[in-house]
């Protein structure tokens, strides 16, 4: 059965009372910019940045007027700049790099070398940008670069002005631990105000991650049952197919648990656990979600598996004898009223058997079993979930037992599915990252990370970083290694199941 999107009115319940600051209800353009992408010749430039901003400035989401400078290392001319990005677009990107839009976009661009000890051939190319521009555009800094360099760059922009009129974005991973994030914490705050700083992770970007909020406070059906009472668990599960795709200097540093649970899949908790927030506004918002992370006990490395998949260690630049997890899963809590008791169960590897992207709540069984039902039938699709796809496109289902026809009293399974693609059109309109830089050019911080935030993950994370249990190997194309199925027993990863995009 689907739900479909229609003109429906409020029911017959109660109205709810409007709240003020609602977050994006004004579609006004962002301010004109000035964007600095630093580390412009890098893979997150070329597989994201680069492609998303053309995306934005086809969708007529750039400020009326703009320039991007790219910045590196290197040392490029501006139209060799121009042709990187538009085989960047051509590439990864959603538009084609072509037309009036991608000529508009390609005289935007240009790039200059930066070094922190020689910032001049910036300082020139952000003067001269502004002088094309005219008036006072704000200053954008997007920080792609590898983890070491934050804070030099940090230090540059403070230190030749460039920081001011300024937001600046910074990329994952946002320190290693308490002691490196609150240093890192330092040195931005000694240069910019909390206001201007926008920690980025892309899942909050997504469409289907925001619209978690959407399920549980724009609707009364979901929200009085999501808690202890009603829900037995919680599944984040992001398997990935990929592997580290020659990533091996960035990854063995980081490994999964840095890569994607400290971050991502933290994050998505975040969401899925928070109480309602006053309103959507940036502040009562991160205050939701730092409290669940408070309410978070230290991770506990017995209820943690490390996984590392068969070939890993003979990719490109891995250490033979390399103990970095590819896969990471665990079983983490949050100790509040809500969810006493409830376990979070977090999974995520490269090299798994599927691409996906998944929510899964899991509701306490009735108190009586009144019906035959044959459980262990093979391929028995799981009942009793609220499963939330958030993978592009996205969907959302409901499992649930429903009387099978006929003279009997045996159940079937059944579902109840919401897809995106149905009821509001094939693809999101925006990437994660296309839609946070469009929310950082608007000063919007509601889906950005808040340093308190951040601080209290790294000290939960501290007993794993300081005793991590020791790599156990899988099999590509499996589910990890054996241990993280005994983890959430007496419960089951809903992965894998039949389809990505269900009936
Ligand atoms: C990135 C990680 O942040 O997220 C990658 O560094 C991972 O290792 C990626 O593959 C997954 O994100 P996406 O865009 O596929 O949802």
């Amino acid at each position: 059965m689907d739900v479909r999107q229609g003109a429906r009115g409020s029911g017959t319940g109660k109205s709810a009372t409007p709240r003020r600051a609602e977050r994006r209800e004004n579609s006004a353009p962002p301010d004109d910019h000035v964007i600095v992408v630093f580390g412009a010749t890098g893979d997150l430039a070329r597989r994201e940045l680069l492609p998303g901003l053309f995306h934005l400035a086809k969708a007529g989401l750039l400020p009326a007027r703009y320039r991007i400078i790219g910045s590196g290392r290197s040392t490029l001319t501006d139209d060799e700049f121009r042709r990187r990005a538009k085989e960047a677009v051509t590439q990864f990107g959603r538009a084609e790099p072509t037309g009036p839009a991608w000529r508009e976009f390609a005289n935007s661009l240009s790039f200059a070398s930066a070094q922190p000890t020689q910032p001049q051939p910036l300082l020139d190319a952000v003067a001269a940008a502004e002088q094309a521009l005219g008036g006072h555009p704000r200053r954008l800094y997007h920080l792609a670069v590898s983890p070491g360099g934050f804070e030099p760059t940090i230090g540059m922009l403070g230190g030749t002005g460039l920081a001011s009129n300024a937001r600046v974005i910074v990329e994952k991973p946002f320190g290693t631990d308490l002691a490196s994030a609150r240093a890192l914490n330092d040195t931005i705050h000694a240069t910019f105000d909390e206001s201007q700083v926008f920690r980025i992770d892309h899942f909050l970007g997504k469409e289907s991650v925001d619209n978690i909020l959407a399920l549980r406070f724009a609707n009364g059906l979901f929200e009085p049952i999501w808690n202890r009472e009603h829900i037995s668990y919680v599944q984040i599960d992001v398997p990935e197919t990929i592997g580290i795709e020659g990533r091996a200097g960035f990854f063995e540093q980081t490994g999964t648990f840095q890569d994607m649970i400290v971050t991502h899949l933290f994050q998505v908790l975040g969401f899925v656990a928070m109480e309602p927030p006053t309103s959507l506004a940036a502040k009562p918002l991160r205050d939701e979600k730092t409290k669940v992370f408070e309410a978070m006990p230290p991770l506990d490395p017995t209820r943690v598996v490390r996984g590392q998949h068969r070939g890993y260690r003979h990719e490109p630049g891995v250490d033979a004898g390399s103990q970095t997890e590819a896969f990471l899963a665990a079983r983490v809590e949050v100790d509040n009223w809500r969810w006493s008791g409830v376990p979070f169960y977090l999974r995520s590897g490269k090299r798994l058997g599927q691409k996906r992207q998944v929510v899964t709540l899991g509701f306490n069984e009735p108190p009586l079993r009144m019906f035959a039902l044959d459980r262990d039938a093979p391929n028995a699709t799981p009942s009793n979930q609220l499963v939330i796809d958030f993978d592009d496109p996205g969907w959302i289902a409901a499992h649930f037992l429903a009387k099978e026809p006929g003279a009997t009293t045996r159940l079937g399974e059944a579902t109840m599915t919401f897809r995106y693609a149905d009821s509001f059109g094939t693809r999101h309109a925006l990437a994660g990252y296309e839609r946070l830089i469009l929310d950082a050019m608007l000063g919007d911080q509601s889906l950005f990370t808040r340093a308190d935030g951040i601080e209290r993950l790294w000290q939960v994370s501290a007993p794993l970083l300081d005793d991590p249990p020791p790599v156990q190997p899988y099999t590509p194309g499996s589910w990890g290694p054996d241990a993280s199925h005994r983890l959430v027993s007496p419960h089951h990863w809903y992965l894998p199941d039949t389809q990505s995009d269900p009936p």
